[in-house]
């Protein structure tokens, strides 16, 4: 089980050091071996019994601890990976500087380890010349900078600045440590993604929705900016922060992501339909709430179906362009489920259908996903389980297999 790696995840004074809890466990629970060290403002945020019985080895702060074993620049020479997270402006201005009054800064100084870094701020801070100054600094030393995503932040207020999910700083963490690795199999390609649930609604406060979370979409735009491409992504009413850096629609309902789709799709080369999409949407808009009083006890809505966005995409694809479906089921039978999936294959005549069982419990919102990839004729070229940010690689693995 054990890599025989020793990755060093330091964890600075930001609210979102409670996340950085997963980022060890993360590592840990690939067989490597973790040393946190904090600054004492991290441990105001999480508490070192937290971070200590995570990790499985003692969490260092103070830089005159363990002098004698000249802790200050054992634990750096011992890396074979940094992982800051959160890096706080605080810290990042201190790493541009090289600074070295505390034991992160001298454990990062005395290291030739890949450095990465995820920010975490608010975001005038993050846009302030003297941080983006010193990111730049980092980034032009060949520091990995992860993030910071788009979204709300600690108080009321959102906007870039967040820091980036656990798993998507793990698996930028594991591709620094292999360069070359991911590869930039999709450096020229232009690749659209939906993500998300559209909502249609019924009257100025009121919709129909569904519960895709668009974790997995936008895992797939992730990934795919990773290895080169140019990601348009449309979004549905994400309930996970917009990533930072990569080209977004906001869309609201079905008939919004066709035009924004159809209009992203002209010129691309892939173009991967893992939005969960309304069948149906109200017949009418009412103008005003819907009142109860007037409604009495039984409310009838009439539906109207929606334009099968998919199938109209593969009809109309040009030439080497690959359109990607999703069929998300609650069949428990795997041969059921298959049956299922091959069905909506020839029904929609995409190129490959990305199949998963969903339920109460599975598929979405969830952080993993299970998911067997069909091409065309109903084949499985690919099965994938594990993180989202995981099988979004092996559907991409697919996409650059079937581009050709
Ligand atoms: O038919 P079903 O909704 O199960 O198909 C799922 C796939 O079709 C997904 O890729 C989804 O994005 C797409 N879809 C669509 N237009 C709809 C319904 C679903 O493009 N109206």
């Amino acid at each position: 089980m054990s890599q025989g790696r020793t990755i060093v995840v330091g964890i600075t004074g930001g609210i979102a050091a409670y996340k950085a809890v997963n980022i060890v466990r993360a590592f840990v629970l690939l067989g490597d071996s973790v040393h946190v060290v904090a600054t004492p403002a991290a441990l105001r945020f999480v508490g070192r019994p937290t971070l200590e019985a995570i990790s499985r080895n003692p969490v260092h702060t103070d830089l005159y601890e363990g002098v004698a074993e000249v802790r200050h620049v054992a634990i750096g020479q011992s890396a074979d990976l940094i992982v800051v997270a959160p890096a706080t402006a605080n810290t990042i201005a201190k790493l541009a500087a090289g600074l070295a009054d505390d034991l992160l800064g001298n454990t990062i100084l005395a290291s030739t380890a890949p450095l990465v870094i995820a920010p975490a701020m608010h975001t005038e801070m993050w846009n302030n010349p003297a941080t983006v100054h010193n990111v730049q600094t980092l980034r032009n030393r060949g520091v990995i900078v992860v993030g910071p995503g788009v979204g709300r932040l600690t108080g009321s207020d959102s906007g870039a600045g967040r820091m980036e999910e656990p798993d998507v700083i793990v698996a930028a963490a594991l591709a620094a440590l292999h360069p070359g690795t991911p590869a930039r199999d999709l450096s020229g390609r232009r690749i659209v993604i939906t993500a998300g649930g559209t909502r249609e609604p019924l009257d100025p406060v009121r919709f129909l929705g569904n519960r895709s979370s668009g974790k997995q979409g936008v895992r797939l735009a992730e990934a795919a900016t990773a290895r080169g491409a140019s990601v348009v992504l449309i979004a549905a009413n994400l309930e996970i922060p917009v990533p930072a850096g990569i080209e977004t629609r906001l869309v609201g309902t079905a008939l919004e992501l066709q035009s924004a789709v159809t209009d992203a799709a002209a010129g691309a080369d892939a173009v991967i339909m893992a939005a969960a999409v309304a069948d149906y949407r109200p017949a009418t808009v009412r103008g005003d709430k819907i009142k109860k009083d007037d409604e009495g006890d039984t409310l009838t809505l009439e539906l109207v179906r929606n334009p099968d966005i998919l199938a109209g995409l593969a009809a109309a694809k040009t030439t080497g362009q690959l359109v990607i479906g999703f069929a998300a089921e609650t069949e428990a039978d795997p041969d059921r489920l298959l049956s299922l999936g091959r069905e909506k294959l020839a029904r929609k005549g995409c190129d490959y259908l990305v199949l998963n069982r969903v339920g109460w419990t599975e598929g979405f919102a969830a952080e993993r996903n299970e998911v067997r990839i069909l091409d065309s004729a109903g084949v499985i070229v690919a099965e994938a389980a594990g993180t989202k940010m995981s099988v979004a690689g092996r559907i991409l693995d697919v996409v650059v297999a079937g581009l050709g």
